[in-house]
């Protein structure tokens, strides 16, 4: 397959990771999830007492944080390191849910991560999923999808995936956080959670994880063929 780049963007807890990850295997790119970095700097913030209103320790702090996606033995995919400790585990804790969107709804959080999710995408051959993929760091990207599902089979899919991990939580825990999430990531000032105007928009509330990745990969192939012809 030719090198694009394929934007994935959406609500939280759609299957985006997933299909993404997936996706990238298929076609032997690299697969970048943006919001294990947001993730990231959220839990630098709070082991460090970051507050969030004061703009100089926010910057000094991020002066300070060092991601980067390394892969392991136990690992299929990257993990993320944050100042050289793999934190792929903790940063999916539900502590980490609770706060992350506050951070990522910051100006300065969001230049210092979409610079860096630029510098990866420069070769493209890449799959990139999160929130502003799209309309703000690869505006260009060859292929654009948004992803959206009901509310329940969201929540369902993201108790299952915590359980998996060993955390029991409520269903409806689980449902306020991504109702929480969905406000703050859509209606925040910096670069919203909103569909590009040239996404294609996939509702995978009753699709299975091989029928996301096989729609993705069909626009994927759509797109190559058509570049090709010119
Ligand atoms: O994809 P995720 O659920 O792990 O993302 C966690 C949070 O990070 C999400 O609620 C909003 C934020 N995020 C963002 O603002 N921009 C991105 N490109 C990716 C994630």
């Amino acid at each position: 397959m030719q090198n694009i780049i394929i934007a994935i963007d959406g609500y939280s807890a759609c299957g985006k990771s997933t299909t993404a990850k997936l996706v990238a295997e298929k076609l032997g790119f690299t697969y970048i999830d943006t919001g294990a970095m947001y993730r990231a700097v959220t839990l630098y913030f709070l082991q460090h007492y970051i507050s969030l209103d004061n703009p100089k320790e926010v910057s000094k702090a991020l002066s300070n944080i060092h991601l980067t996606f390394q892969k392991t033995a136990s690992s299929t995919n990257a993990d993320m390191f944050l100042n050289g400790l793999n934190v792929e585990d903790e940063i999916r804790k539900m502590y980490i849910s609770d706060q992350v969107s506050q951070v990522s709804a910051l100006k300065d959080v969001r230049v210092a991560m979409v610079d860096q999710q630029q510098r990866m995408g420069k070769k493209k051959a890449i799959v990139m999923d999160g929130r502003d993929i799209g309309t703000h760091v690869f505006p260009q990207a060859e292929l654009k999808i948004f992803m959206s599902a009901d509310m329940e089979i969201r929540a369902g899919r993201r108790q299952q995936e915590l359980l998996e991990k060993g955390q029991l939580v409520p269903l409806t825990e689980v449902i306020e956080n991504i109702r929480k999430r969905d406000a703050i990531d859509t209606t925040r000032k910096e670069s919203p959670l909103v569909q590009a105007s040239d996404a294609v928009l996939v509702d995978t509330s009753h699709l299975t994880i091989e029928e996301q990745v096989d729609i993705v990969l069909h626009y994927a192939t759509e797109v190559v063929t058509a570049k090709m012809k010119g």
